[in-house]
C-alpha cells in the first residue's frame, strides 16, 4: 500500500504522529512525505527531522518533499489525480492548514495535496490539534508539550564566568533565549545547565478556538475524515485495505 503523509507545523501529536508512520513502515507501507515550511522548523524543535528519514528512505513513492525546496504548483501532486496512493493522512493538522482546508484554498504544499486527493478521489485523513473530542462543540482545552526553552527565573546566566549549556550547544542557539529556528532539539543544553534552568516537553494548556473547532466539523462535512490522535491512522488505513 502507499501512502501520503503530509506533516504541518504542529508540536502537539508531533511525536506520535512520526511513531505512527514509523510503525507503519515497518509494516510494509510505502510512505512519502509532504513537509510544509512551518512543520521543516517543528519538528527540528523537537529534534524529529532525523526521523523522517527512517520513513521516507528516498526511492520512488518514498520521498520526503520538503515545501521550501517546492515550486508553487507542486507538479508531483499530479500522483494525486493518477491514484498512486490509497490515502493521504494530515498529521498533525495545524489549525491553520485545517482553516485553509476547510476554506477550499489550496496554495500550499500540503493544502493542494489535500485537493488533489480529494478531486483524484483519494481518502483524506485528518488528524487536527485543535479540536477536543466529546466536548459540544469541539471547543476546550488541550494539553501539549513545549520545545526547548531557557527558564528564565531559574537562569543564573548574570553570575555564571561560563554558560555551559551555550558553549556544548552544537548550533549556537543559545543566548539569553534559545533561537528556536536554530536549535536542532538535540536536548545537549539541559543537562549542561548546573542551575536546569533550561526545560523540554514542558506541558502548556491551550483553549481551542471556536474558530478552529468549527472548522474541524466543515472537514467532515466535506467528506474528510477526522480522526482522534495518530494512534488511529493504523486502523483507518487497514480498513481500506480490505475495500481496496
Ligand atoms: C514550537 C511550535 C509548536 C506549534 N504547535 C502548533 C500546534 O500544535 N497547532 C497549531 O495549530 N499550530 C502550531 N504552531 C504554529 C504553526 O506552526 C503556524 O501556525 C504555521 O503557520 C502553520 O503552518 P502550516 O499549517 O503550513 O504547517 C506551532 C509553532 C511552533 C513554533
Amino acid at each position: 500500500m502507499n501512502v501520503a503523509w503530509c506533516v504541518t507545523g504542529a508540536g502537539h501529536f508531533l511525536k506520535e504522529s512520526v511513531e505512527a508512520f514509523k510503525h507503519l513502515r515497518e509494516q510494509g507501507v510505502k510512505i512519502t512525505t509532504l513537509v510544509s515550511k512551518a512543520a521543516e522548523e517543528v519538528l527540528k524543535m523537537y529534534g524529529l527531522s532525523p526521523q523522517l528519514k527512517r520513513i521516507s528512505s528516498g526511492g520512488y513513492l518514498e520521498e520526503i518533499f520538503l515545501e521550501s525546496e517546492q515550486g508553487a504548483s507542486f507538479p508531483k501532486a499530479g500522483r494525486f489525480l493518477l491514484r498512486k496512493y490509497a490515502a493521504l493522512v494530515v498529521s498533525p493538522a495545524t489549525a491553520n492548514t485545517v482553516a485553509k482546508i476547510a476554506s477550499g484554498i489550496a496554495d500550499s504544499l500540503v493544502t493542494n495535496a489535500v485537493s488533489l486527493a480529494m478531486k483524484g478521489g483519494i481518502p483524506v485523513f485528518v488528524v487536527p490539534t485543535d479540536f477536543i473530542f466529546g466536548s459540544k462543540d469541539g471547543t476546550g482545552v488541550l494539553r501539549s508539550k513545549m520545545p526547548y526553552i531557557v527558564n528564565r527565573e531559574v537562569c543564573q546566566a548574570w553570575k555564571c564566568e561560563h554558560c555551559s549549556p551555550r558553549e556544548v550547544c552544537p548550533q549556537n542557539a543559545i543566548s539569553e533565549q534559545i533561537d528556536l529556528l536554530r536549535c536542532d532539539g538535540c536536548g545537549r543544553c539541559v543537562s549542561a545547565c548546573p542551575h536546569g534552568a533550561i526545560r523540554g516537553g514542558e506541558d502548556v494548556e491551550i483553549r481551542v478556538r471556536k474558530v478552529d473547532a468549527k472548522n474541524v466539523l466543515t472537514l467532515v462535512t466535506m467528506g474528510v475524515h477526522v480522526l482522534r490522535s495518530p494512534g488511529e491512522i493504523s486502523r483507518a488505513l487497514s480498513h481500506l485495505e480490505r475495500i481496496y
